[in-house]
């Protein structure tokens, strides 16, 4: 196995904070997904509320695998449901499929009957809400870093955040609102990611990242890798290549049940 292999594991399974804001409960860590029921509300079996539920839920896994992106609204008045699904830029259509259908099992299995629920993984995310959320900041925090800190090089907090910054000036005026990029500290690659779900505006999504780099600065100082959710937008970095593993077409999931057993809860 590779090192970004090794290394996500890493990142899985030797760190662990998580800060939530606005939340009442941890997020649930099950195998590779992280999934959140944010909304006490609750819907009743086989009712309306229900059935557009599910509509939503397939027409944005029909949907998203397309573009990367999709958005839609299903019902009226109380049993309205909003919800967006959204897969990381460079995966194909059918790894998005793939992803989104993991997901929706996930969600479906650790959110029932919740009115509103939010999963993201490394490589897709999906939200659906019985309020509307198109083009606002989602409060979320969700930050994990790797324990090694970078101890050879002064200047890694001070690259870092340059690398960071020059990604999130390049995705707040592109539509796709996703940037990579690398960099070199000292001896090691240092890769970057940046990425805002299609449904902000730029300037808003500029914004929301800027509110995760803080949380980098803040949280992740020295740390040789971390992924920083901010509700509406993510920002990732690592001394290893974060996209590699797709890049190359290696399988979507190499962990194998052992690993994922050993991924902590932290509630
Ligand atoms: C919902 O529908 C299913 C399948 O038709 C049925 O088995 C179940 O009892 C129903 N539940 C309620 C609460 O009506
Ligand atoms: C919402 O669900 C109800 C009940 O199944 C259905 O009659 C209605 O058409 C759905 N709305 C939409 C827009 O699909
Ligand atoms: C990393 O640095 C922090 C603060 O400088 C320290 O508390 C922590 O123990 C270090 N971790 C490792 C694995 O060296
Ligand atoms: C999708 O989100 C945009 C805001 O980004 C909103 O204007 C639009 O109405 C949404 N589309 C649907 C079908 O809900
Ligand atoms: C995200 O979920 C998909 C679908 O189950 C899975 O193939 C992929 O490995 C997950 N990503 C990570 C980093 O675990």
């Amino acid at each position: 196995m590779g090192s970004f292999h090794q290394s996500w594991r890493q990142l899985l399974l030797l760190s662990s904070l998580f800060l939530l804001h606005s939340l009442t409960a941890y997020p649930a860590v099950s195998g590779i997904f992280y999934t959140l029921c944010r909304n006490p509300g609750t819907y009743t079996a086989n009712g309306t509320f229900e059935a557009n539920l599910s509509h939503l839920i397939s027409s944005l896994s029909a949907s998203a695998p397309v573009t990367g992106f999709a958005n839609d609204t299903v019902g009226l008045g109380p049993d309205q449901v909003f919800g967006l699904a959204q897969c990381r830029e460079d995966l194909t259509e059918e790894q998005c499929g793939v992803c989104l259908v993991a997901g929706v099992e996930e969600v479906t299995r650790l959110c029932p009957y919740k009115k509103a629920a939010v999963m993201w993984n490394e490589t897709c995310h999906l939200r659906y809400s019985n309020q509307r959320f198109f083009g606002k900041l989602r409060g979320e925090k969700l930050i994990r870093w790797i324990t090694g800190n970078v101890t050879s090089d002064p200047n890694f907090d001070r690259i870092l955040l340059g690398l960071l910054d020059g990604l999130t000036a390049r995705a707040a005026v592109s539509p796709r609102m996703f940037a990579t990029g690398k960099t070199k500290v000292d001896v090691y690659d240092l890769y970057g990611l940046v990425q805002c779900t299609r449904d902000l505006a730029l300037d808003v999504c500029g914004q929301c990242l800027k509110t995760a780099i803080g949380d980098v600065q803040r949280y992740c100082e020295g740390k040789q890798g971390a992924w920083v959710i901010e509700g509406s937008c993510d920002v990732r970095y690592g001394v290893f290549p974060i996209l590699q593993r797709l890049r190359r077409r290696r399988p979507l999931n190499p962990m194998q049940e052992d690993d994922r057993r050993r991924i902590k809860d932290p509630s």
